[in-house]
């Protein structure tokens, strides 16, 4: 049969991989990826996450070797979650000031076994708070400003250790210039903010809670996390952040906020980061796991979306496997037909 007259063919584009690869947008590079990792007391330990197949909670041995594989696969980042043992925590947080706590001393042990290595640590107080909440609960409520001089000092604490971006997560108003200034003071000028700036209040943090044991006592996180239902407030408070001096403004969780990720890249000038968060992770997983969708397919597409959305950085628990993936060159297909 005659070919139609079809001057335009959308498919042309599409036959062979060849030229899908050429006309092909959006790549995702290693050096876009944080990794996260979770750390705990002990040594040799790799305690697996049951909501989180293939993660685990890592003493600082093991942990520096998970580390060091990312950083070899091109990962130019980790990120630091502690997971805190019950006696230690207590409604300030105070664990979280100590200088030879868990966090500074991964720190320290990620900085002198991989200099180059970026080190994020967490600034919010659940993962030491024996209220579970990020900020200090003051008679059943979160006391906003009375949590600035905790974040203050536990982001000084980090800096102290050698973390080079601290990530205020905790989502209280003011926070990111209060750590700015107090930072300042103690002459750490070149430690970096990354903040969680349009943090929403989402069941898609469920593994990480159980991870860290770290989910709230009492209450729920919806008077600091933003409603799913918003988009011009996240835009209000990535604005809010870029001004108090944020160096990178994130939108969590990822995929279903994907809106938020491009509006937020057109609102401001710093660069944006995305975190494709543990129920994200282990929705992939658990869907694998059934035999109901490609897992790696699955992990490509996520991230690669979330970068075509906007997002110039990355954080998943997918980023050493995925930073491979993208060195290994063109994906292998089967031959066009
Ligand atoms: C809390 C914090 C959370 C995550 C990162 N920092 C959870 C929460 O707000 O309860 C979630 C990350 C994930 O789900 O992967 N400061």
């Amino acid at each position: 049969m005659a070919s139609l007259a079809l001057p335009v063919r959308p498919r042309r584009n599409r036959r062979s991989q060849g030229i899908r690869r050429l006309v092909r947008q959006t790549a995702v590079r290693p050096a876009d990826l944080v990794l996260p990792l979770f750390v705990v007391e002990g040594e040799g330990v790799r305690d697996p996450i049951a909501a989180m197949p293939g993660r685990h909670r890592l003493s600082i041995d093991t942990l520096v070797s998970e580390a060091a594989e990312a950083f070899a696969a091109g990962v130019p980042a980790v990120a630091l979650f502690p997971s805190i043992a019950d006696d230690r925590k207590d409604p300030r947080a105070g664990e979280a000031m100590n200088p030879d706590g868990l966090v500074p001393q991964a720190v320290r042990a990620l900085k002198n076994a991989c200099p180059d290595l970026l080190v994020i640590t967490d600034v919010a107080m659940d993962p030491y708070s024996s209220d579970g909440h990020d900020g200090l609960v003051i008679d059943g409520r979160i006391d906003n400003d009375r949590t600035l001089p905790i974040l203050a000092d536990m982001a000084l604490c980090q800096a102290e250790a050698g973390a080079d971006l601290v990530a205020p997560s905790d989502m209280m108003d003011g926070r990111v210039g209060y750590v700015r200034g107090s930072l300042d003071r103690a002459g750490h000028v070149e430690v970096g903010i990354l903040a969680y700036s349009a943090k929403y209040a989402s069941c898609f943090y469920g593994p990480f809670r159980e991870a860290l044991d770290s989910a709230p006592r009492a209450g729920d996180k919806k008077t600091y996390q933003v409603d799913p239902a918003n988009r011009r407030d996240a835009l209000r408070e990535v604005r809010l952040d870029a001004a108090e001096g944020a160096d990178i403004v994130m939108v969590k969780p990822a995929l279903p906020y994907l809106d938020v990720v491009a509006a937020v890249r057109e609102a401001v000038d710093v660069p944006v980061a995305a975190y494709q968060v543990s129920g994200e992770y282990a929705m992939i997983e658990a869907a694998a796991a059934a035999g109901w969708i490609d897992r790696d397919q699955a992990m490509v597409e996520s991230i690669t979306a979330i970068k075509r959305a906007g997002a110039d950085v990355v954080l998943t628990y997918f980023a050493t496997e995925m930073a491979r993936r993208c060195r290994d060159g063109p994906v292998r297909e089967p031959r066009d037909g």
